[in-house]
């Protein structure tokens, strides 16, 4: 079996710009259809987001280059193959590509045929593609379904006039089936409204579906809300729900110090983790990540200490950006005990999964993740984190890419359970 055909083409993502999407056909008519996001605050050590960079389309962000790399010389080359394996496949684009960040074919051009290829021979084996995902890494046998980690309130990046921290998320806790953590999320979620209203702030939302409530007067606010949120929707705080933070804390570091707007304060290193260590005396916290920039090597370590005497998983993003090698270094140093997942910081499925394996070896906890800068509607991510016995999906909890993601969520379950 070999790859028939190769079609790349733009459609536009959720941030209103062009992204990639490729069909892949196999020689025996199975096809596989994958798009690909791009992030709002994303990591400098990410892998390249290929765009034009021609100011007449689409202020510089259209695809025509990466398409151009695909139809001119790796659908030449990739037809005429067949590949033993999903590493073999990504490992040729991979040096086809030759470059540490994927600069020369673009994370998003890689990790879309990669993607389309999985999909394809998913259906090929007629297996749903968590299962080809499972299978053709060889991954141990999963006990549980990942619960929702749903951005509840949204700043930073995400939004004008918000919070300085970019992600305040609702959690599911506890062991119930999949349809009845959303549910119990989502009406947590719908009280965070009324209360955002009672305190006279907006209920617009931001990039992830999540409030972006412009004229809020500190960061810790929104604790507060989604605390009382789950309490008036019946629920025990830190028994049914609890929450996880994202500062996304490199968007507001600068000359060695944290630049919080909302309080008019610039932290040092060792001030902004007395910040957090107040906050995790308070509040039912279920995970904390980026709250430290991305070069902060120095600190984190220290806020790992901190978040291990609270039993709260301390989550790498921009500091490990799905790749081996950071994630070893963080796993060296101490550094996280948590990894988020982003396919397309990587570029690729094979290399995505690798970095699991070593989350699993390390028994640290992995949460795949949406983007918030343009998403699509593919729902690989999730199928990912069923495969990898994923703790949580990090998803808004509005807009249509984003309820995508736990629709395919809740139909695995369905199915699972069928
Ligand atoms: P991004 O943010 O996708 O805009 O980079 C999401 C996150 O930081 O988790
Ligand atoms: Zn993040």
């Amino acid at each position: 079996m070999h790859i028939s055909s190769l079609n790349a083409y733009e459609i536009i993502a959720s941030g209103g710009y062009p992204t990639l999407e490729v069909t892949l056909e196999l020689s025996d008519g199975s096809a596989g259809v994958a798009s690909v996001p791009y992030g709002a605050s994303a990591g400098s050590y990410e892998a390249t987001v290929l765009v034009d960079g021609d100011s007449n389309r689409y202020n510089g962000n259209g695809m025509l280059t990466a398409i151009a790399h695909i139809d001119q010389v790796l659908a030449p080359v990739l037809t005429k193959q067949s590949f033993v394996s999903q590493a073999a496949l990504d490992n040729a684009l991979i040096g086809i590509d030759g470059t540490v960040n994927k600069k020369k074919l673009g994370g998003n051009t890689i990790l879309a045929i990669s993607l389309a290829y999985a999909k394809a021979v998913a259906q090929s084996r007629k297996q749903p593609l968590y299962l080809y995902i499972l299978e053709e890494f060889k991954l141990p046998t999963v006990r549980s379904l990942p619960k929702p980690m749903m951005v509840t309130v949204e700043g930073g990046k995400h939004a004008d006039n918000s919070t300085d921290l970019q992600e305040f998320c609702l959690s599911a806790i506890g062991s119930k089936p999949i349809r009845e953590h959303v549910r119990a999320t989502l009406e947590a979620y719908h009280l965070v409204k009324k209360i955002l209203q009672k305190n006279g702030l907006s209920t617009n939302v931001g990039n992830e579906g999540a409030f972006a409530p412009g004229g809020i007067t500190s960061n810790e606010q929104p604790l507060q809300f989604l605390v009382n949120a789950i309490e008036q929707a019946g629920y025990e705080p830190g028994k049914d729900l609890g929450i996880s933070i994202d500062p996304a804390a490199s968007e507001y570091y600068q000359d060695n110090m944290y630049h919080l707007k909302l309080e008019k304060t610039n932290f040092d290193a060792k001030q902004m983790i007395d910040y957090y260590r107040d906050w995790l005396k308070k509040y039912p916290f279920v995970s904390i990540e980026d709250p430290l920039a991305e070069d902060d090597w120095d600190h984190w370590p220290i806020m790992q200490a901190l978040c291990a005497e609270h039993n709260v998983p301390l989550i790498g993003d921009d500091l490990t950006v799905t790749s081996v090698k950071r994630l070893q270094k963080a796993i060296d140093l101490k550094a996280v005990s948590g990894v988020l997942v982003k396919l397309n910081q990587i570029g690729s499925l094979t290399e995505t999964i690798q970095c699991c394996q070593l989350a699993q070896k390390h028994k640290l906890m992995i949460v795949p993740s949406h983007r918030g800068g343009g998403e699509s509607n593919d729902t690989s991510m999730v199928d990912v984190a069923v495969a990898v016995g994923a703790a949580y999906i990090k998803v808004g909890p509005t807009r249509g890419e984003r309820v995508a993601k736990y629709n395919r969520l809740l139909e695995i379950e369905r199915q699972a359970s069928a």
